[in-house]
């Protein structure tokens, strides 16, 4: 049955000109039938590069606003509607736009975890995967770095000399993650190497063996000569790098790292989509083009100064 599913999405995919941009976090059945899959960097340089289209996102809505900003031409569909990134809206543009006329020579850095609102109201947006280095390309001594404190946290420990101000946000799946959890994993896998994502609270990031963006992580674990690791991200994680190396062994870091926007897009949303494009059933973003305009200065920033 799913074989099957499978087979009629990669069919129709070509038949109507489709790319599926799926995240890493979503279900291995997802990632076999993707066209690009990565984290949230990837996702959106590829988004500009690949000549087709339509492009199916499959991930959180941030994810598809942000590839339709780079790709306003294209048609950019969200595979489950209400997937969303509860980070992405923990404060509002007037909340961002008080901070820059208070101390409007203080640069904002915003995560790419943020509405396209946020985006527009910021002067570059980051990744994990790029935050560290833009931040220090950045020609501002002063930052106001939104929505996530942890990832911000993590970013002023590596550029100790800018000012570096962080608001109380942040992703609740990571950020639920304690440090004893910590303890106790590294007492049940003594051997094991801790990997964990930024996004992580610094109790558990300072613990860490390597801190680094979802790419990151993916690449220490099957570069290293280690033959296991504590994966402290999102659940599949671990799964897909168990999948990809069945030579070494991978444990979450915790129960809790299971986020539940993610894990709503099955394969049949995936078919669904695809079938009812052209009937408007699939989830079409669309947005003002002001918006995306002024969003996409950032965004364009964090690609040139990510490179
Ligand atoms: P990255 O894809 O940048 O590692 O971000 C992790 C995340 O939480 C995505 O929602
Ligand atoms: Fe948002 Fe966290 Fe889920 Fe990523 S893992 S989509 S940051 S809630």
């Amino acid at each position: 049955m799913m074989q099957q599913t499978k087979e009629k999405i990669l069919q129709l995919k070509r038949e109507k000109d489709v790319c599926i941009l799926a995240h890493s976090y979503q279900a291995q059945e997802i990632l076999e039938v993707a066209d690009i899959t990565g984290d949230s960097f990837a996702l959106s340089k590829a988004a500009m590069e690949v000549p087709q289209e339509n492009l199916l996102v499959c991930g959180v809505h941030f994810m598809a606003e942000t590839a339709k900003i780079l790709s306003p031409q294209k048609k950019v569909y969200l595979a489950h509607k209400g997937a969303g990134c509860p980070m992405a809206e923990e404060f509002t543009p007037e909340e961002i736009l008080a901070y820059r006329k208070a101390e409007p020579d203080r640069a904002v850095v915003a995560y790419v975890n943020t509405t396209a609102a946020l985006k527009a109201v910021s002067d570059v947006c980051v990744t994990s995967s790029s935050a560290v280095e833009i931040v220090k390309k950045l020609d501002a001594q002063k930052i106001l770095f939104i929505p996530d404190c942890n990832l911000g946290s993590f970013v002023q420990q590596q550029v100790p000399d800018k000012d570096i101000q962080l608001l109380d946000g942040g992703c609740p799946v990571h950020r639920s993650v304690e440090a004893w959890e910590v303890e106790q994993a590294r007492k049940e896998h003594p051997g094991a190497e801790l990997l964990v994502h930024p996004e992580c609270i610094k109790e558990v990031t300072a613990q860490a063996d390597y801190a680094g963006s979802t790419a990151g992580i993916m690449k220490y674990a099957r570069e290293n000569s280690g033959k296991e690791y504590i994966i402290g991200t999102e659940m599949s994680i671990a799964d897909h790098l168990q999948y990809q190396c069945p030579d070494k062994r991978f444990y979450p870091l915790s129960k809790k790292l299971i986020c539940p926007d993610m894990k709503l897009t099955t394969l049949n949303d995936v078919l669904l989509s695809l079938e009812g494009l052209e009937a408007g059933e699939a989830f079409e973003i669309v947005m003002e083009e002001k918006l995306m305009d002024a969003a996409r200065v950032s965004i364009q920033r964090m690609i040139e100064l990510g490179e």
